[in-house]
């Protein structure tokens, strides 16, 4: 496992090992934080709906984001984990879209994630119900402010809160190009392997 960005060797057999080369190569490019992406969950019904998320982590065969499990994207992916993620990189002239399946995550590899938040964050996922309906910031504000000047110690990571894992069956890497004749490699799981194919720009 590795931060995002940090990129190993191995070779451009495995798309995400080349995502995770791409991530280093956007900072390199001005890119100011390339974890930034589109996450795009679905009902059971097929309605759709997107957030930005911040991608936390790479693993072998899938990423790592994290959640509140009460949000509508933690109720989607409960009733349908099918899912689509899109990177966009315009200083790096990149995009990335990747489809496939998300399920929640071990609950020890949560409270890892939780602790390496910054403490203002992790008191901010208890000072404020995410989604609710609120008459106005002051009360979050003041709730917050209450509890990072009496807390004792750091928060523990909630129930409610989680690591969501991403396992991909397909990831597109486009590059563009001057004279639009982007680079469009699609990549397909294929049992334990990938196959990958271009498609016309
Ligand atoms: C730059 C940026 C990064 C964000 N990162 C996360 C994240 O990692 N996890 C998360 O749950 N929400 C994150 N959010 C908030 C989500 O976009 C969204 O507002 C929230 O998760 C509720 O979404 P939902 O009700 O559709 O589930 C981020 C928002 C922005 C603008």
């Amino acid at each position: 496992m590795s931060e995002p960005g940090r990129a190993r060797g191995g070779g451009d057999a495995h798309p995400l090992r080349i995502l995770e080369r791409w991530f280093a190569e956007a900072r390199e490019r001005g890119v100011a934080d390339p974890t930034r992406v589109a996450f795009v969950t679905a009902s059971a019904a097929g309605e759709p709906s997107a957030r930005t998320v911040q991608l936390k982590r790479f693993e072998q065969e899938s990423l790592l984001f994290t959640s509140t499990l009460y949000t509508r994207k933690a109720r989607e992916l409960a009733e349908n984990p099918r899912v689509a993620l899109l990177f966009h990189w315009p200083a790096a002239e990149r995009q990335v879209h990747i489809t496939g399946a998300a399920e929640l995550a071990e609950r020890s590899l949560a409270r890892e994630l939780f602790d390496e938040r910054e403490l203002v964050r992790r008191v901010q996922t208890i000072a404020s119900r995410q989604g609710a309906p609120i008459d106005d910031l002051e009360q979050v504000r003041a709730r917050h402010a209450h509890l990072m000047h009496t807390l004792e110690a750091p928060p523990e990571c909630p129930e409610d809160w989680g690591a969501i894992r991403v396992t991909p069956a397909s990831v597109e890497l486009m590059t563009e190009a001057p004279d639009r004749i982007h680079e469009r490699a699609l990549w397909l799981r294929e049992g334990d392997g990938w196959s990958r194919s271009l498609l016309s720009p």
